[in-house]
Order: structure tokens, then sequence, then C-alpha cells
């Protein structure tokens, strides 16, 4: 039934479209609705195409956030139970949002308010304005169940903590590394050997066997006679920080010339493929209900994953099928909105 929606795209109102389609088979939806920012966004393209779409609410924040509860419904239906849901958003009315979501997910499946830092600097506090410059956008991610798809990725040390932590450098090889205690913590009562190594006896981390291995790899120290030995940690060998909920590291701006096809607020593809790698695994179905210029298409498709993608917006379907060129006009269908 889900393979008829694989890997296609649709001029549709998501509103409606998401009812189609079955419950429990999505491992990811990344939304990146209208903010309720009172405004319309246009960008012109080379060749003098106008992309555009509107944010301005009749209804004022209730008709917005009944729009909004009605997708998000559908979403939590479509997702299955190892699924994420990701919504993107702003000052703006993510608060709202945050709370339609704890009643649509449950409080308990929230995971994550993402700070997305997109701009270094931005030119809203010059004219007098009396506020502090708004440079972040706010992505929240909801998972459907507790058992989700989790691929932990990790970013290098800051430049700070190598300079502290990682202060020693190898003279034969160049190589980093900090000094790491080998006492064992919590001693007896945590199961931990006692026994006599280099001459100081005391709990240790590891067992008799393994400290000798370390030794003989040359990883050990001691600085004197009767000191408590330490072990090298080898910066190089390390994973890095776990990737923490600011994101500074990819900008609007870097959005890359090959990449920028001028479509209002469209987001860098690293940004996506940084959410599709975490959340889901190869041949999982990624869902953009708002999809815009396809960003995520393309990032879901750049990491094998299948995409399907919904828009409103007949030029932004346009868009999505010459940027998702190598399609076969047999792979993506279009239905009028
Ligand atoms: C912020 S843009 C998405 C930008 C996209 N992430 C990108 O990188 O290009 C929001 C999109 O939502 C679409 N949209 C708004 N309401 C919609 C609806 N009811 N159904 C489908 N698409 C809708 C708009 O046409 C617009 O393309």
């Amino acid at each position: 039934m889900i393979s008829k929606f694989e890997n296609r795209i649709f001029c549709a109102d998501s509103t409606k479209f998401l009812k189609k389609l079955p419950s429990d088979h999505i491992k990811l939806i990344y939304m990146d609705p209208p903010f309720f920012s009172d405004r319309n966004y246009e960008a012109v393209s080379k060749d003098g195409k106008i992309n555009s779409f509107g944010d301005k609410w009749s209804g004022g924040l209730e008709g917005y956030l009944n729009f909004m509860r009605e997708n998000l419904q559908e979403c939590y239906r479509v997702l299955n139970k190892k699924g994420s849901l990701y919504v993107h958003c702003d000052w703006h009315a993510s608060h709202y949002l945050k709370v339609e979501l704890d009643k649509i997910f449950g409080y308990d499946n929230f995971r994550n308010e993402i700070v997305w830092r997109r701009h270094n600097s931005h030119n809203d506090t010059k004219q007098g304005a009396k506020i502090f410059g708004r440079v972040h956008d706010v992505i929240l991610f909801y998972s459907k169940t507790k058992d989700y798809t989790w691929n932990p990725i990790y970013a290098p040390y800051p430049e700070e903590y190598v300079q502290k932590y990682y202060k020693h450098i190898e003279p034969e090889t160049g190589r980093r590394y900090a000094k790491g205690d080998l006492s064992g913590p919590g001693g007896r009562s945590k199961g931990n050997p006692r026994y006599s190594f280099k001459g100081v006896t005391r709990y240790w981390r590891f067992s008799k066997e393994n400290m000798k291995k370390l030794e003989r790899e040359g990883k050990i120290i001691q600085t004197k006679k009767g000191n408590v030995p330490v072990m090298k940690r080898y910066l190089d060998e390390m994973p890095g920080i776990m990737l923490q909920d600011v994101w500074n590291d990819v900008k609007s701006v870097q959005i890359t010339k090959k990449e920028l096809v001028d479509y209002p607020t469209q987001k860098p593809v690293r940004l996506l493929e940084r959410i599709i790698e975490v959340s889901t695994n190869e041949k999982d179905i990624v869902l953009d209900p708002m999809c815009g210029s396809g960003t995520t298409l393309v990032a879901a498709k750049n990491l094998g994953r299948k995409f399907l993608g919904i828009d409103k917006n007949q030029s932004a379907i346009k868009l999505i099928q010459k940027r998702l060129f190598s399609l076969k006009p047999s792979e993506h269908i279009k239905i009028p909105a």
C-alpha cells in the first residue's frame, strides 16, 4: 500500500493528502511549515520565475493552530513506532506548537528543542529596534514511542577542550593524549579487582591481564617509581563530543550555489542530512508534508532513503522535478491541489 507513495512528490494540500496515507509506516517526518509570520514570501529565480508562498492567517493564531493541529495529528498516525517527527518553527509560534505536540505525542515523547543558529547576526536589531538579534530557528523533535531509531553523531571537540584536556603530545608520534585515571571507581563495592601493579597496590579499573596488555601497547605512564600509573587516552581514538542541541555549524549562508534554487526560506541540505542520518536507516521512508523546494527529498535520496514529498504550490513541485532530475517521469505523480 505504502509503495505507491514511495519516491514520489504530490502537489496537494497536506491537510487532505496525509489522510490518504496508511498508518504506522513512515520512519521520519520533517515538517517546515509557514511560521505564523504574517507575511508572504517571494524569491525570483535566475530565469525570472517567481517562487512564493503565503504565511498570513485570516483566523489569526487560532486559525494557524487549527491548521497545524490537523496536520500534526495525521503525522502522528502515519509514523511507525520507531518513528520521529521534527517540526521546524521559530519564535512566532514555537511555544504554542510545543503545547499542541505535547498533547498529540505525549509530554514524555518530547525529545529536544533544537536551536538552529541560521545566521551569525541579523539586521533586525538595526533601525533602533529594542530587541536582541533573532538569529535562530527552533526545531521541535518528538518520537512516537520510547523505542525510536537513533544513530548518534559526534562533533569534533571544541579547541579549548582539546587544549585543556588533551594537552600532552607524544614526542615520537605527535599524537595528542589525555591522562586517564586507572583506579577502579567505587572500589570493592563495584567489583573492581585489587592487586599490585608497578609497585602500587589498590583497586584498579581493569584486570591485571588487561593492564599488562595496555603496558605492552605503551599506553601506561608512570612518571616516577611509586607514583600511581595513568593511561594515555589518545584524542584520535575518541569519537568526539555527542552532538548537542544547539546547532551553529550549519548556516543558511552556507547553502552552496549548486544547491540554491531560489525558493523562499530554502533550508540547507546538510541540515536535513543530519536529521535523516540520526533518525533513519537506509531504505526507511522520509516524509516532508510541506516540502517547498524539496530539500528533505534531496537529502533523503543522497543518503539512500526513500522519500515522499507534498506541497500545495505548483511552482515548488516544478522546482523539485528539476532538482531531482534523475527521477524518471513514472517515479512521481502530480495530483492537482
Ligand atoms: C517554509 S516552506 C518549506 C521550505 C523547504 N523546507 C525548503 O527547504 O525549500 C513552507 C512550504 O509549505 C507549503 N505549504 C503551506 N501550506 C501547505 C499545505 N496546506 N499543504 C502543502 N503544502 C503547504 C508552502 O507552499 C511552502 O512551500
